[in-house]
């Protein structure tokens, strides 16, 4: 399914969403309602820009709307962190942006297709911690991660949760521990696919407790968590940037957060540590992309545009409401997310070869 929203030069994004069934399916109409409103973009998303200047030139970069290509459903945490910046950004750039939420394969869809776009600039893909799993989950990726890309720049590192359903009968880490083991073949656990950072905590879960989940696969946790909160399936490992707000308002249960430290939206939620389960310790990073070959003017052009949008207090607010902030400034530099991207590739390689994981 894919979705756009048009976000223009000083307009509003909307605010983070809180997920229950009714707002998920007020925003879907609304980002319909959008949609006809863009008359910049063509159908297929695209820029609509004049192509033969991609990988060429980048002389009056930007002059027409720019696509954010985002790997996972529309109300999600990526897309969420996306409409963040993407409102800065456009003010920064004096262009429209347009959101795209290409979903599929744990987020493979949406970054083949960027890899395959014009190196134009009017292609951006926003991606996560998944950028660095796929080669090893994915043996026939049709990209390579570190090859096809230009990275533009970190973006922001965010805590993952590990929820239940409202009805889900554990209260806490031991009892979820306890339960899982003991209903392992009637337990559900959702995730947005192999690549999205849900499976790849969920695969560490596995690998810390020795229990072997049934995974429901979603397009992302965005209706994912939808189905969580309305009984459909019984936990999750997600994004503050989805959860926070449904853990605050104890509209699910909570177990813990898997940061060493507890953090600050969340203070009563113990950490994985605490629940006796340490090694499921993960952060997700996102960071901007374009396709390999653009100009080096394009990809300066956005880097300084995501770093004016990262000291905006309404994304920095907004971030904290949701357990996390922006990067700091020298992180969100194409050099610092370029290091960053192989070093999270090398890191991530063996354990996932260890728990023998592979999408093929
Ligand atoms: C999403 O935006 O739906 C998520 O980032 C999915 C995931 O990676 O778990």
């Amino acid at each position: 399914m894919r979705q756009s929203q048009g976000i223009e030069p000083g307009g509003r994004a909307g605010a983070p969403r809180t997920h229950t069934r009714y707002r998920a399916a007020a925003m879907l109409a609304a980002g319909a309602l959008i949609l006809g409103a863009c008359t910049g973009g063509s159908s297929d998303g695209s820029s609509g820009a004049d192509a033969s200047a991609g990988g060429g030139e980048a002389g009056g970069y930007p002059d027409a709307q720019i696509t954010f290509v985002v790997p996972f459903a529309a109300g999600g945490p990526t897309d969420t962190v996306t409409r963040l910046i993407a409102e800065p950004m456009a003010t920064e750039l004096g262009v429209e942006i347009v959101v795209q939420n290409v979903e599929g394969a744990g987020g493979t869809v949406a970054a083949e297709q960027v890899a395959n776009a014009e190196p134009d600039g009017y292609t951006v893909l926003m991606h996560h911690i998944g950028m660095s799993t796929a080669p090893t989950l994915y043996p026939d990726l049709p990209y390579d991660p570190t090859e096809d890309f230009e990275p533009i720049g970190l973006v922001t590192e965010v805590p993952m949760t590990i929820i239940g359903s409202p009805n889900f009968e554990p209260n806490t880490m031991e009892e979820l521990l306890a339960y899982v083991e003991e209903n392992i073949d009637e337990v559900t656990y959702a995730n947005a696919g192999i690549g999205a950072a849900s499976q790849l905590c969920g695969l560490l879960f596995e690998t810390a407790t020795g229990l072997d989940l049934t995974e429901v696969p979603y397009d992302g946790t965005g209706p994912a968590l939808d189905d969580l909160l309305g009984d459909q399936v019984d936990f999750m490992c997600d994004q503050t940037t989805n959860t926070a707000e449904n853990i605050q308002s104890e509209a699910v249960k909570a177990y813990a957060v898997t940061t060493p430290e507890r953090i600050e939206a969340l203070p009563d939620l113990p950490t994985t540590e605490e629940g006796g389960i340490g090694d499921v310790a993960v952060t997700v990073w996102h960071g901007l992309y374009v396709p390999g070959g653009a100009p080096q003017e394009i990809v300066d052009a956005l880097n300084s545009a995501l770093l004016v949008a990262l000291q905006d207090e309404n994304v920095i607010s907004s971030l904290a409401d949701l357990g996390t902030a922006p990067v700091e400034q020298d992180r969100a530099t194409p050099d610092a997310h370029a290091e960053h991207l192989q070093s999270q590739i090398e890191l991530w390689r063996p354990i996932i070869e260890e728990a023998g994981v592979t999408a093929g």
